[in-house]
């Protein structure tokens, strides 16, 4: 592809087709304030642009969940949130990964033309590694399979956190390798990643994600949210002197939910001293339940109706599947199955 992008990222793909957007997400846990801006909600905003398809990646969660009950609920989880954040199941297609489970036969076929050592380069194998943990096969792997997921729907763009560029990448490789080896197979895919929410701040300051036990999940209990919001890393500077709102979590936090000029009031309040974190943690508090308001009684409607998640994942799994197919049937010709 590499052709010329328009404002908003997307690629200019001409009139005749409009651009096809695909993303992921793990059921590993609720989803908490990372992968909402990082990944949901630039999701849900590529919605309007081009066909949206997105799903639930259960295949890639077994590398960590293994207890069915817990899979099952997170992953229905997943799906409650995305519909309470605004995903709109008439335009973006939402589906469970292990729905359509060609996408293992496509992996399979990727995995023979992998070499090793562009896994092994991969980052969550290199820490699973560094940590003198013994990886699986399926970690080990688990490029391969993205890649089959990005490519079987023959996605243009795939809006991710930073994260997960460089899975983006080998997906990229892949593809044109297989274009070189077999003839046109595959479209090559672009990452779509927003500066500005590339990476989202933990309680302690690191990166927010499940592994370090620093999240605050998009649909927290009022209470826990108060709890964690109020216990969030801090310096020790008093509260009559000035502090620094560059490296403070708490203000890289705000950006994400205030206002503008909320946003530059704290800042303000953050150099001339006299206003103590306790008050910078309570107005972050009360941005965050303002900006999940809408979000929160949405969600507790969907709650309250009976199957709504498995009626998406079903028609989502049939609008998948005919994408599906016919890319399957594309490679296994290309590559000589048939
Ligand atoms: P975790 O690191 O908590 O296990 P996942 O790996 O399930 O999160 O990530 C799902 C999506 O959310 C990915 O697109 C990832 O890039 C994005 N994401 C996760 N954490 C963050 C973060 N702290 N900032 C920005 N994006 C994130
Ligand atoms: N690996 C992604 C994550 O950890 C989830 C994912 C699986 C994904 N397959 C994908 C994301 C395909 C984008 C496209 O967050």
């Amino acid at each position: 592809m590499g052709g010329s992008r328009g404002g908003d990222g997307l690629p200019v793909v001409g009139s005749m087709k409009t651009a096809r957007i695909l993303s992921g997400i793990k059921p590993t846990g609720r989803p908490h304030f990372g992968n909402y801006f990082g990944m949901m909600q630039p999701a849900i905003a590529l919605q309007e642009k081009g066909e949206a398809y997105y799903f639930v990646a259960d295949y890639h969660a077994l590398t960590t969940v293994h207890e069915p009950g817990a899979m099952r609920e997170y992953s229905r989880g997943v799906v409650l949130d995305f519909l309470a954040c605004g995903l709109d199941p008439a335009r973006a297609v939402l589906f469970l990964q292990s729905d359509v489970p060609e996408v293992t036969e496509l992996a399979w076929i990727l995995s023979c033309v992998t070499p090793m050592p562009m896994l092994e380069n991969c980052h969550a194998y290199k820490d699973h590694v560094a940590k003198e943990k013994v990886p699986s096969h399926g970690l080990f792997a688990y490029p391969v399979l993205m890649a089959a997921d990005i490519l079987i729907y023959d996605s243009d763009i795939v809006p991710v956190g930073r994260d997960q560029k460089q899975h983006v990448e080998v997906t990229r490789d892949l593809a044109e390798k297989v274009n070189r080896m077999f003839g046109n197979v595959f479209t090559v895919p672009a990452p779509s990643i927003r500066d500005e929410v590339a990476v989202v701040t933990g309680l302690d300051g690191r990166k927010m994600s499940k592994s370090y036990g620093n999240t605050i999940a998009l649909f927290e209990e009022e209470k826990a949210l108060k709890k964690k919001v109020m216990g969030i890393t801090t310096d020790s500077t008093p509260v009559e002197a000035p502090k620094d709102p560059e490296n403070s979590s708490i203000m890289s936090l705000y950006k994400l939910f205030a206002s503008q000029s909320d946003v530059a009031a704290m800042e303000s309040d953050f150099r001339s001293g006299g206003v103590g974190y306790g008050e910078f943690k309570k107005r972050l508090l009360g941005a965050i339940l303002e900006y999940t308001a809408e979000f929160r009684a949405r969600r507790v409607a969907l709650e309250a109706e009976p199957g709504v998640a498995e009626r998406v994942l079903e028609e989502g799994a049939e609008r998948a599947r005919v994408v599906a197919r016919r890319t399957m049937e594309r490679v296994r010709s290309a590559v000589g199955l048939r």
